[in-house]
């Protein structure tokens, strides 16, 4: 942009907008050094104009709950939707482009729901629609999947992406936490979506994985078939037999793609310790990715947090402030990006953990590995607790690779002896 002061509008004066705004006053002279643009908030949009905020920003901000405020004015060149949610979300980006405004947005279910019509429209406004804190808040996977790593076929990305059920489930093995003490202090921390049903039911991860496979692969992988497994049901007994045997248990978000055909999925897996996505624990998120050329990447940071988040999304700002004649929104020329070939989620082949509540009497092992050989699942490792002869004992397989389809109905049979007491506890493992 030509001007020396880049006026922004900032839609949500949240835990991400007031982390924005710490920042952009902080780094002041820092920005202005890297951009030679001056950064002002003009316009704040917020619900509730009575509400105390923790954070007093500069006296050139207007708060307002009206979002013509925003769109009606002409001097405003950034729109900055940190608002969440999607209507609203949705008419405030489609308004900011079609009057002209730059839109940088942190709004991931936006993106993965309704991001190819905004996409296109940004292309046929020629406008950035950056996103920068959209996937893993302060890490940089956008730009690097973008820019840095334009030239590579993307093999695999491996991701941990939702910092809140990191944190649950780094709680509860550390800590012994209960899982709802747990999600509670995601909560207060910030990490936590306004629902977090999202979060614990692995739908935020689902969003920020088909926003990666977009920049990775080109394709879009439409939300509505992406296998989602969330962890709302993970018990304490399985991560703490997960221990016993070496592994940890982490909510896991993936793609692979062999012969430009991607299998993709969210799904808590069991990890060995020293795999290294095992040590990212608490709120922490981290992107494992192959790509053809450059072979293994590891990116490492914090997924979510006023300050990490409102990193990401001064980034777009500045990327815009310092140049908007190389706008690149999606990293591919394409208005509209083409379906993703997939294949069958059922097809992927990992190795897999079992916990079987059976009661303990003559004919238990037998019957249960015979099922599995059936179905071609070699077991790995079986361990059975002990416990009073007759009475339910847990029992634990580890198997070799094999196919999520054949393990599924193996289950189906072995679920109905009658010395299962409880539907048999599933998990893959990397
Ligand atoms: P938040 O703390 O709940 O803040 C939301 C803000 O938006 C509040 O200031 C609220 O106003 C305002 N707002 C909401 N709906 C509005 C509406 N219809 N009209 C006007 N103002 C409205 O949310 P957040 O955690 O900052 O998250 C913001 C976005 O960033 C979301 O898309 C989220 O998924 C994404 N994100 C968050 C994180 C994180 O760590 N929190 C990380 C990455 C991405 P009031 O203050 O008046 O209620
Ligand atoms: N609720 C999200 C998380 C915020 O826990 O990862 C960051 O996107």
């Amino acid at each position: 942009m030509d001007k020396k002061t880049i006026n922004i509008a900032l839609a949500g004066f949240g835990t991400v907008g007031t982390g924005l705004a710490k920042i952009i006053r902080e780094n002041k002279s820092w920005i202005e050094r890297r951009t030679g643009k001056r950064l002002v908030i003009k316009k704040i949009l917020v619900r509730d104009l009575t509400k105390v905020r923790s954070f007093v920003p500069d006296p050139d901000a207007r708060f307002t709950s009206n979002m013509d405020d925003l769109l009606m004015d002409k001097g405003i060149d950034i729109v900055v939707e940190l608002m969440g949610g999607i209507e609203e979300a949705f008419t405030l980006i489609d308004s900011s482009l079609r009057s002209g405004k730059h839109v940088v947005t942190a709004n991931k279910a936006l993106l993965a729901e309704k991001g190819n019509e905004l996409f296109a429209l940004a292309s046929e406004k020629k406008l950035g629609l950056y996103y920068e804190a959209s996937v893993a808040g302060g890490i940089p996977i956008v730009q690097t999947l973008k820019d840095s790593l334009a030239g590579n076929k993307i093999k695999s990305i491996t991701g941990i992406l939702n910092g809140t059920a990191n944190f649950i489930l780094s709680e509860m093995t550390s800590k012994g936490l209960d899982f709802s003490t747990a999600l509670n202090a995601a909560q207060e921390n910030g990490y936590a979506e306004a629902d977090p049903t999202l979060d614990i039911e692995g739908i935020d991860a689902a969003h920020k994985l088909t926003i990666l496979i977009r920049l990775a692969h080109g394709a879009d992988y439409p939300l509505g078939i992406l296998p989602i497994q969330g962890i709302s049901r993970v018990n304490a007994k399985d991560i703490s037999l997960a221990g016993e045997f070496g592994y940890v248990l982490k909510l896991i978000a993936q793609v692979r793609e062999k012969s430009e055909h991607l299998q993709a999925g969210i799904f808590p897996a069991l990890l060995p310790c020293d795999h290294i996505l095992a040590k990212v624990d608490g709120p922490f998120n981290s992107i494992l990715l192959e790509g053809n050329a450059v072979g293994p990447i590891m990116l490492y940071g914090q997924g979510a947090g006023d300050l990490p988040t409102g990193s990401a999304v001064l980034s777009d700002i500045m990327s815009l402030a310092k140049d908007n004649s190389a706008i690149d929104n999606t990293g591919f020329k394409e208005n509209i990006l083409p379906k993703a070939q997939i294949v069958e989620p059922e097809l992927a082949v990992y190795r897999h953990y079992f916990r079987m509540s059976a009661l303990d009497k003559p004919g238990v092992l037998s019957a249960v590995s015979g099922v599995m050989g059936e179905h071609n699942i070699s077991i790995a490792q079986a361990v059975q607790k002990p416990g009073p002869e007759g009475k339910n004992v847990p029992i634990v397989f580890l198997t070799h690779r094999a196919q999520l389809k054949s393990v599924y109905s193996a289950l189906k049979v072995i679920d109905k002896f009658d010395f299962i007491t409880a539907p048999t506890v599933h998990y893959r493992i990397l």
